[in-house]
């Protein structure tokens, strides 16, 4: 066994931690359609202030990316920071620091501070159009997609430059067109 294996491995275990922590936060996101008061809403969503994590979560992949990286040049020179994989891996990282940091924390902390101001009991519309903004679900959803996409990238290994770049595209386009569908599906929830 080799430094690097126990290095992948953690990358590995690094993507699987934020794929279940998307995947809670994601549930949370969709639980809401099914609440009936601003107190369910509360404990369905109390879970947002989750994401937090993700930030310490793409800090450790480019972490360990980097390792990796460094470990094959003393090996065999295989991979290189110019490779279209990893550096689309890493404008991927800085697309989902800045979506997080500068769109849905904020959002998810004002979203909190309106649920615990609105006293219990009906939906307000206030709290419902707040609940389904499709522009903050089509990032949540986009962002989780986009990391699928790079890890898609990460195993195929495409060559080029182009061949990368269209995955994760592709990839942001799907992930933001399921989180749109999501924002809709309130007015079927709520009729
Ligand atoms: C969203 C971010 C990322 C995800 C989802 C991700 C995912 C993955 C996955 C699934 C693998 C395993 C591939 C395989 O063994 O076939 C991998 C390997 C690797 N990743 Fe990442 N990664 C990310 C970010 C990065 C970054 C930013 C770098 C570089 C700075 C990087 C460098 C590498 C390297 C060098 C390998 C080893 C490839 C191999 O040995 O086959 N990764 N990554």
């Amino acid at each position: 066994m080799h430094l690097y294996d126990v290095v992948l491995f953690l990358h590995i275990l690094t993507l699987l931690a934020a794929i279940g922590l998307g995947s809670t936060l994601h549930h949370a996101e969709w639980a809401t359609r099914t609440a009936t008061t601003v107190g369910e809403l509360r404990t369905t969503t109390a879970v947002y202030r989750r994401g937090n994590l993700f930030p310490i979560v793409i800090i450790l992949l480019f972490a360990e990316g980097a390792w990796l990286l460094h470990l094959s040049k003393e090996q065999d020179e295989t991979f290189h920071w110019d490779d279209g994989w990893v550096w689309t891996a890493i404008a991927a990282l800085v697309i989902l620091m800045i979506s997080g940091g500068a769109v849905l924390g904020p959002n998810a902390t004002r979203y909190l501070k309106l649920l615990a101001a609105t006293p219990d009991g009906p939906i307000t519309s206030e709290v419902r159009a707040a609940t389904f903004r499709p522009f903050i679900r089509a990032t949540s959803h986009m962002n989780t997609a986009l990391a699928v996409a790079v890890a898609f990238n990460m195993i195929t290994k495409p060559s080029g430059t182009a061949p990368p770049i269209v995955v994760l595209v592709v990839g942001m386009l799907l992930g933001t067109l399921v989180g749109l569908a999501g924002a809709r599906a309130r007015s079927a929830a709520m009729a």
